[in-house]
């Protein structure tokens, strides 16, 4: 079973993910990590984040078990991974790897921003998650806050809107909602009543 879980920057699909693949007994992925990571890795080699030719290499020696490196986790580093992602090369690059991840047995739970559209169009269940962004914000500024991490409300806000707007624009696999994808607005949902909703859908896939 292939679970694929989009939304925009700071929408809760991670910890869903991750919920959800704890609960059916299944391995997830962070896919917004590899983007994480190739920005990193082309920063710490003085490349720019949108050089095709070594985007597209970094992309494909990348090695998953960095991808547990805090710092990949910051607002810059998202900001950093956005800019990365919109090339072409990078994303074909990061392709196989997470279509590799999903078809594994029993199946995988991915989160991201193109899973149902295109990494993953055959998804048994595919969700889109959002919420308003001054949501998105508020929770993610808690978030970053609680690791002490020295940005504001209104930063975390703006990192946001310009991802989002990035993200939805760019030409390669924005981030769009697929068709058959399940809209979850999580504005006035708490992480339980978002995780209920869900396998409550998966629940009812299974069943058919
Ligand atoms: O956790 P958050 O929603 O803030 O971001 P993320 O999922 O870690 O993704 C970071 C950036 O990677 C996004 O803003 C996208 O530009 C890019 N990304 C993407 O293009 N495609 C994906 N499947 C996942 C992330």
């Amino acid at each position: 079973m292939i679970i694929a879980i989009d939304g925009p920057a700071a929408s809760g699909k991670g910890t869903l993910a991750k919920r959800v693949a704890q609960h059916f007994g299944l391995p997830v992925l962070d896919t917004g990590l590899l983007y994480r990571a190739v920005a990193r890795d082309l920063a710490a080699r003085g490349f720019r984040l949108d050089d095709p030719w070594a985007g597209a290499a970094l992309a494909r020696s990348l090695d998953p078990a960095t991808l547990d490196d805090p710092h990949l986790r910051g607002a810059k580093a998202g900001d950093a991974a956005s800019v990365a992602a919109k090339i072409p090369q990078v994303r074909s690059a990061l392709l196989q790897f997470q279509r590799a991840f999903a078809n594994q047995d029993p199946g995988a739970v991915l989160d991201g921003r193109d899973i149902g559209t295109v990494i993953c169009p055959n998804a048994h269940v595919k969700m889109f998650v959002t919420a308003s962004p001054e949501v998105r914000a508020r929770r993610r500024h808690a978030e970053v806050a609680a690791r002490g991490e020295p940005i504001s409300y209104e930063e975390t806000l703006a990192d946001i809107l310009v991802r989002d707007t990035r993200d939805a624009g760019r030409g390669a696999a924005p981030m769009v909602r697929a068709v058959d994808a399940h809209l979850l607005d999580t504005s006035e949902m708490d992480i339980e009543a978002v995780f209920q909703a869900a396998v409550g859908l998966i629940m009812r896939k299974i069943s058919q």
